[in-house]
């Protein structure tokens, strides 16, 4: 078989379902249900009792109105057509158009998703999730500030927003003065360790001196540069970069993208930092709007939209050691497969 007939892999929507993905930042969802895509279901988000998430289809079952129009009224979910009433595990509790509201088909429910908020942000699993949400306890710490950016939707899979958030070589030539120096584009020495589902790797990092337009990073107060970036990647679209400065003082970047289909995403960010704890929030988010809108376009050229999770169809030199190590994690874990040709997106 030559290459061009070899199927190719990509990250399998199926096997997606049994992780966690963020779908909203959890301030976005108040008093009122919020629609989301995820892996091409269309989600109803809602506060139930205690303001607890809830996660269903957004389809009813009656006549496949979203449910995302309707209110909350205390523990159900109310559909704006006719009325019914759903509990938050997706049956139906009363059908006002019947003599007897109560006495409902049992067919009469919707498909009901684990939910739940963390880091600032609401995650839902579409089946039993395999692994927990990464720890991440600064982001939990009172004595650390916390940014939310984003969110990023994007035109490609989560994985090529994944894989852009770890990509070193473009640093300099995507984010000249912000993240990196054209002088200098030599990728730093880094190694991954793989372990179960998260990539661990470090690196000391090139980038440019906090420019004068966006002074977010704690270089100067922290004395002579360590700089060492240390990363985990929690296969298949969460990162958390730990940036050190050589003193105290800490950054966290906590990356998610959600896959809304096979072929788009939305990213997530959440930034703290145990420094600078009365910088306005706006200056962060306006340099992390700033450095995705120079990524998005770059990104959203690539073909295909979707990560190809074969190491042969693209071309992985040494300093790409870790799309080269999430591909094939991603596979091994099962989280991409070769697709038959001719094979829809999902
Ligand atoms: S479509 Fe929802 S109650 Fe009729
Ligand atoms: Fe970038």
């Amino acid at each position: 078989m030559s290459s061009s007939d070899r199927p190719a892999a990509f990250a399998d929507t199926r096997a997606l379902r049994a992780c966690w993905h963020p779908v909203a930042f959890a301030d976005a969802l108040t008093d009122r249900p919020l629609h989301a895509d995820l892996l091409g279901e269309p989600l109803v988000l809602w506060r139930g009792p205690g303001g607890r998430p809830r996660a269903m289809s957004d389809l009813c079952v009656h006549r496949g109105t979203a449910l995302s129009l309707g209110w909350v009224d205390g523990a159900e979910l109310v559909c704006a057509y006719h009325g019914w009433r759903y509990g938050p595990d997706g049956r139906c509790v009363a059908i006002p158009q019947l003599e007897d509201p109560g006495r409902v088909p049992a067919k009469a429910r919707v498909a009901a998703y684990q939910a739940q908020e963390r880091y600032g942000l609401i995650w839902v699993a579409l089946e039993e999730p395999r692994w927990p949400l990464p720890e991440v306890p600064e982001l939990e710490d009172s004595t650390w500030a916390v940014v939310p950016a984003g969110p990023y939707r994007w035109e490609c899979d989560a994985g090529r927003q994944v894989e852009n958030f770890t990509d070193f070589g473009h640093f300099p030539w995507v984010h000249p003065g912000l993240l990196g120096d054209p002088s200098r584009p030599v990728v730093p020495r880094h190694e991954v360790r793989t372990e179960g589902h998260v990539l661990h790797y470090s690196i000391v990092r090139p980038e440019a001196e906090n420019s004068e337009e966006f002074p977010v990073f704690g270089n100067e107060q922290a004395g002579p540069p360590e700089r060492r970036s240390r990363y985990e990647l929690h296969l298949p679209y969460t990162i958390a970069l730990r940036l050190g400065w050589g003193g105290e003082r800490g950054m966290v970047y906590f990356f998610a993208s959600q896959p809304l289909s096979a072929d788009r995403c939305t990213g997530y960010v959440m930034i703290g930092r145990n420094y600078n704890l009365d910088q306005p929030d706006q200056v962060i988010q306006e340099f992390e709007d700033t450095i995705f809108g120079q990524d998005q376009v770059v990104v959203e050229s690539q073909r295909p939209e979707r990560v190809p999770f074969d190491l042969a169809a693209e071309l992985h030199l040494k300093f790409d050691a870790v799309a080269v190590a999430y591909r094939k994690a991603m596979r091994s874990l099962g989280l991409a497969a070769p697709v038959p040709i001719g094979a829809p997106a999902d």
